[in-house]
């Protein structure tokens, strides 16, 4: 497998000073997201208006999540803004491809999510419109929850398409992960690791990335590339 990925949640930042929290987490793969609009989740948190200017202040890969309602006519203009990935969720939609194509057309790569309680196996065949599933390993909506890994044969499934070649997709996991978790994760086979609390909770949140990718690259070392 390639090296891990970690994506730190801004979700966990200090929403007042969001420009120094990014800078802090500047040796990150990619910077997580999530938008909420109080209606798909019971949370509302910001918008496309943010996501603009926080792309002005950072050159790390922005991952946005989307806990939002109607994606199809949402979903679009994070890409267009310069978003790197944009991920809606699967029970937000009833054509998650349509939306896939609309994200790609504007720029960015496309993501779809599920919730904990959402099996895989319906979205299976359509995972090759995407470049990213998102695992949520907590219920959508807030951050700081503790880590679900009941989810983690939904990442081993995926894991098993792509290692067998019939598959090409990143494997993300959004949730609880801390370093305490992070290695099971890694060993059901993830790629990305978002991670709130565990590194803007941290006292030297660089530091936190760098542990994170470290634990994780040792716990998947064994797996197949
Ligand atoms: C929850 C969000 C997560 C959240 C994770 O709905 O999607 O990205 O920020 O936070 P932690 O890592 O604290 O669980
Ligand atoms: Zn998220």
């Amino acid at each position: 497998m390639a090296e891990p990925l970690i994506a730190p949640s801004i979700l966990a930042a200090d929403f007042a000073r969001l420009a120094d929290e990014i800078a802090a987490v500047a040796g990150s793969d990619w910077l997580h997201v999530d938008v909420m609009d109080n209606h798909f989740v019971p949370n509302l948190t910001l918008g496309l208006p943010v996501v603009e200017s926080l792309l002005k202040v950072t050159d790390i890969p922005m991952d946005c999540h989307l806990m939002i309602e109607d994606p199809a006519r949402w979903a679009p203009p994070y890409a267009e803004a310069g978003a790197y990935n944009v991920t809606f969720h699967a029970e937000a939609t009833d054509d998650p491809i349509a939306v896939a194509r609309d994200i790609h057309a504007a720029g960015a790569k496309a993501g779809l999510s599920v919730k904990p309680d959402t099996p895989i196996e319906p979205y299976l065949e359509i995972l090759r419109n995407f470049d990213t599933l998102l695992v949520m390993s907590v219920e959508p909506g807030f951050g700081g929850q503790k880590f679900m890994p009941e989810v983690l044969p939904k990442v081993a499934a995926v894991r098993r398409l792509v290692d067998a070649g019939e598959l090409t997709i990143l494997v993300e996991i959004d949730g609880g992960i801390n370093a305490d978790t992070i290695e099971a994760a890694a060993e059901a086979g993830v790629d990305c690791f978002v991670a709130g609390s565990a590194v803007f909770g941290a006292a030297d949140p660089a530091l936190a990335v760098a542990r994170l990718r470290r634990q994780a690259a040792a716990a998947s070392s064994h797996l197949t590339a």
